[in-house]
């Protein structure tokens, strides 16, 4: 699986040390960039070999998963 996440941050965002876990999105759809927010959930159910977009609403564009067709990385 795979998908195209815009990121508009140009500067990091620090982390501050905690006496509690820390989850980091590693998904790349998170609202709350760099910690998971949860939005990760659509992710779980793609399929191995194909590319993925997703909207601002962090769901996957069209009516389900993609094949990526080349025109939506404007
Ligand atoms: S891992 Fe990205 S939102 Fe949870």
């Amino acid at each position: 699986m795979a998908r195209i996440v815009r990121h508009v941050a140009a500067a990091p965002v620090k982390i501050e040390p905690s006496d509690k876990p820390v989850f980091v999105c590693a998904c790349g759809l998170t609202k709350n960039f760099p910690l998971c927010d949860g939005s990760h959930k659509p992710a779980r159910n793609e399929e191995a070999g194909k590319l993925y977009t997703y909207g601002e609403d962090r769901q996957p564009n069209g009516s389900g998963p993609d094949e990526f067709t080349g025109n939506t990385c404007a």
